[in-house]
């Protein structure tokens, strides 16, 4: 297992349920708790309010994801998610319920229904995090390895996973890499934040798993699709690196956003208003602030009152206080940034990519149930669902121990010092709002890019990760010539459903190569919601 958020643990525990007698290792590139997971604020969809069911729940997921959601992943998602979060609280975590002793469901964009689980207020992904490791902690037989990052997979002569370098950050002598020679991966390292010079995701978030999974010949799936989140707390126009997040479930609970003259201009953009999927809210956002020429706009939730502020949302509250700015009383200054990567490693229904051996599952993979914009509160929800399908097919399907050959791939490390030429080409060609002139230069600054002199360091490994993942997400987002999801081309201002279908990348002889499948679009949006 690469990584120890809610994918990576629960495929580690569930694998071991499955088949105890497997040897198993968790490695982690900094301590198990430092991921995605532990930052997840909003919670965890799941239908299991009174009313509620799978058929809403796929609904509201498919008119999100805009046609490119596969219906079958969304499916095994909605129809699964509830046991799964049953199965969570049975392992420990603390869900906040009601006094009456009932579940806690609240609501954020693009649900039609309270279905979001939380934990803690606006502590979820930390409740989920403490759980899992405690459930980890009780396993001992599954070996963990933190502080080591997964270089590359080693492949058998017919092109199957065989093993995976590391480069352990020990002090002195422990400090270096080598390898673990194993049967299967499964890659559960999380996403791409740090592409983007500002991320709500953590520093970790480097697309390794991606880059992984890329360099081993396995497909890449819909990488143009980038989630923007809109309430991002903005800190000014140089702050870099992972940004504070203001919970969709604040709107949720009902805050608004404002313009410099208070006007809630979310009103008439869309039925839902300030609760409609994410991608609507971002591009609203952005537009208000071209029209205004601000750098951000405003989030209004002082009506909520101190009381409940510091009862549903304390982390956030102490978050804003900390930046200098009391959401009781003031307006909080908002503004997108990137937080989910939709795309990812390509995998089938039970998290297999394309390469024998290696599996992909949570934020690092694309099992298709996000499309081309994840739905609020379903990435805890898939990582579950989807580590649970690989745990029930991988004991089964382990291959003999093989031999790891030659590698004759072609090296191109990049030194640590050029990631922040990479993240301001991506950030100002690649971001929000694109068009083909940017994305071409975006392309041409990646594809010029003078390596430097890199030492064998984690720097330069993640610099080397994020240049590739970078050069396959521009080049999909040039391939991509229209508006959908999250992917919001300027120059091609609308969604085009005979372009409708996938974009996959993949390394051919160290060149990234990207091409379009056509498939029919999935939205069910002109049919009315299913209501119970
Ligand atoms: C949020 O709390 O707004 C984020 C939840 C999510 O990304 O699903």
């Amino acid at each position: 297992m690469v990584g120890s958020g809610i994918a990576g643990l629960t495929a580690a525990l569930r694998i071991h349920a499955a088949d105890p007698t497997l040897h198993l290792t968790v490695v982690t590139k900094d301590v198990l708790a430092a991921g995605s997971t532990q930052w997840a604020q909003g919670g965890i969809a799941a239908a299991l309010g009174p009313g509620d069911t799978p058929e809403q729940h796929e609904h509201d997921t498919l008119v999100a994801g805009a046609g490119a959601c596969d219906v079958d992943a969304v499916r095994a998602l909605v129809t699964e998610g509830p046991d799964a979060v049953r199965e969570l609280i049975a392992l420990g975590t603390q869900f906040d319920h009601h006094p009456d002793g009932e579940l806690s469901l609240t609501r954020e964009g693009g649900h039609h229904r309270d279905r979001i689980a939380h934990a803690g207020g606006d502590a979820t992904g930390a409740e989920i995090q403490r759980a899992l490791i405690a459930a980890v902690e009780r396993a001992p037989e599954i070996e963990v390895i933190q502080h080591a990052l997964a270089v590359d997979l080693l492949l058998a002569a017919d092109g199957a996973v065989a093993g995976l370098t590391l480069h352990v950050l020990g002090e002195g002598q422990h400090d270096g890499v080598g390898a673990v020679h194993c049967r299967a991966v499964v890659l559960a390292s999380g996403g791409l934040g740090q592409v983007f010079s500002q991320s709500t995701n953590p520093s970790v978030s480097t697309g390794d798993g991606m880059a992984v999974a890329l360099r081993a010949g396995a497909r890449l799936r819909d990488m143009e699709f980038v989630q923007f989140h809109p309430t991002v707390m903005w800190l000014g126009p140089d702050s870099q690196g992972q940004q504070p997040l203001i919970s969709e479930a604040v709107r949720g609970e009902g805050a608004f956003l404002v313009d410099d003259e208070g006007r809630h201009f979310m009103q008439g953009e869309h039925p839902l208003a300030d609760l409609a999927p994410r991608d609507v809210v971002a591009k609203a956002i952005t537009r208000r602030m071209i029209e205004t020429g601000k750098p951000h706009m405003w989030l209004d939730a002082r009506h909520l009152g101190p009381a409940f502020w510091e009862k549903r949302f304390p982390t956030i509250l102490r978050v804003c206080r900390e930046h200098g700015v009391d959401p009781v009383t003031e307006l909080i200054p908002v503004a997108p940034a990137q937080h989910y990567a939709s795309g990812g490693v390509a995998t089938d229904l039970w998290g297999r990519t394309s390469v024998p051996g290696l599996y992909a599952t949570g934020e690092v993979a694309c099992s298709g149930v996000h499309g081309a914009n994840r739905l609020a509160s379903n990435s805890l929800l898939e990582g579950l669902v989807f580590s649970r399908r690989i745990a029930e097919v991988l004991p089964g399907e382990l291959r003999a121990w093989a031999e790891p050959t030659v590698d004759s791939r072609p090296e191109g490390l990049v030194d640590g010092e050029r990631r922040r030429p990479v993240q301001e080409a991506m950030t100002s060609r690649v971001g929000v709002l694109r068009n083909a002139t940017g994305l071409a230069e975006a392309l041409d600054l990646l594809g010029t890019l003078d390596p430097g002199d890199p030492e064998v360091e984690p720097a330069a490994w993640e610099t080397t990760n994020l240049l590739a993942i970078s050069t396959a997400l521009a080049a999909a987002a040039a391939l991509r010539t229209e508006t959908r999801g999250s992917h919001w081309r300027e120059d091609f201002p609308d969604r085009d459903d005979t372009r409708a279908g996938h974009i996959d990348s993949w390394l051919d002889d160290g060149t990234i190569r990207v091409e379009w499948t056509p498939a029919p679009s999935t939205d069910p949006s002109t049919t009315p919601a299913v209501t119970a």
